[in-house]
């Protein structure tokens, strides 16, 4: 006797398959979701209650850096800066300008600004700018061209991946530490960089072969 009519055996051949398909999908979904720009935030731009304009003040006007995220050579925090630093110059240019409401508020109530924050790592996540930048990891490296952007993005997804890659081989991204916040090196060939890169990384026994230990960011 048959209990099994000669076509389920197909049926359920092809069941298994599609069943197989459906889990390889729904596999790859979730991987790409990882990955995808949307979950890294890379390269979208965030709304800010002032549309300050890296582009303006850092690329066009020149103004470096440094001059309003003091603590990126010296402490783990670069820093946001305070409502005065902008006051420098806005008491006296655009200073009824409605975009700038906000910067006059929060001087006069000495509340600091709210930005939306484009570039942060998870809580237990170990960083420190001045270890990078005083070994001469410029800013560029980590952050993108910040002197083109008119409102802020995240450049490179803050994987554990991303980390790795330059600790495993962080030659070729090291600059002059006198030279942290330039933006353009592509006057720099690639064995002038890594001439540059094998020497620093002598001079300052940078022993890579730690860097890649989990507790050195996992603390
Ligand atoms: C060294 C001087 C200086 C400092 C410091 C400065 N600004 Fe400006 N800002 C300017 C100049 C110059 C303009 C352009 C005016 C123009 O285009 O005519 C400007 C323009 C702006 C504008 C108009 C939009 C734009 O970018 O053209 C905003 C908004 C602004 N600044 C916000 C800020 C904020 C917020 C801070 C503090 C974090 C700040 N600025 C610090 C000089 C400065
Ligand atoms: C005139 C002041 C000023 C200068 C100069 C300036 N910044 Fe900023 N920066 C800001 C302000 C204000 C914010 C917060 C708003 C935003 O995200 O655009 C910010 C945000 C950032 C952020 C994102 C931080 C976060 O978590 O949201 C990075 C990265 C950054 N700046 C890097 C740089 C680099 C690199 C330079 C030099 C090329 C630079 N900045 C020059 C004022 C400045
Ligand atoms: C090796 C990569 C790297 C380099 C080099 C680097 N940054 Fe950062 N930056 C980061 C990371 C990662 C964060 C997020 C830190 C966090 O969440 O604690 C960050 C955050 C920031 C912030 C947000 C405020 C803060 O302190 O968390 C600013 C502003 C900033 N960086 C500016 C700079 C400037 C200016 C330079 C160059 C002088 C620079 N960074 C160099 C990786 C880097
Ligand atoms: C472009 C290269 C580069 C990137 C990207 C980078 N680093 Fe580093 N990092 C370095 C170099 C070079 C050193 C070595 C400094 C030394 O040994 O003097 C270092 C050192 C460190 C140290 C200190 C190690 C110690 O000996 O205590 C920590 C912590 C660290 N990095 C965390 C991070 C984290 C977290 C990220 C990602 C969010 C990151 N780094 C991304 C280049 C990089
Ligand atoms: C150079 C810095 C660095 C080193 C070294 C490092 N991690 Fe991470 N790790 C990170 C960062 C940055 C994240 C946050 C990733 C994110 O937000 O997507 C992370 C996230 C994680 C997570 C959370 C889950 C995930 O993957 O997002 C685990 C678990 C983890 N790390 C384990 C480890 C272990 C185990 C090691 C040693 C083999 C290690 N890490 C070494 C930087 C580092």
């Amino acid at each position: 006797m048959q209990v099994f009519s000669p076509s389920a055996d197909t049926w359920l051949r092809a069941g298994l398959a599609a069943l197989v398909v459906v889990v390889l999908g729904a596999l790859l979904v979730m991987a790409g979701y990882a990955d995808s720009t949307y979950a890294t935030q890379a390269g979208w731009a965030k709304d800010q209650d002032v549309p300050f304009s890296h582009k303006h003040h850092a690329g066009e006007l020149g103004i470096d850096c440094r001059y309003c995220h003091a603590g990126a050579e010296t402490h783990a925090d670069a820093g946001l800066p305070p409502t005065h630093v902008c006051m420098t110059c806005h008491s006296q240019i655009w200073t009824g300008a409605p975009m700038l409401a906000p910067v006059r508020r929060s001087l006069a109530e000495n509340r600091p600004l709210r930005w939306h924050r484009v570039a942060q790592v998870p809580d237990y996540v170990y960083f420190n700018h001045s270890i990078h930048v005083k070994r001469g990891v410029p800013c560029v490296e980590c952050h993108g061209r910040v002197d083109e952007m008119p409102l802020s993005w995240r450049a490179h997804p803050f994987q554990m991946q991303w980390c790795l890659d330059c600790h495993r081989d962080p030659a070729k991204r090291l600059k002059p530490p006198e030279q942290i916040t330039r933006m353009d090196w592509s006057n720099w060939s690639d064995a002038q960089a890594q001439r540059y890169g094998t020497a620093a990384i002598r001079r300052w026994h940078i022993d890579t072969k730690k860097l890649d230990n989990c507790g050195i960011c996992h603390r």
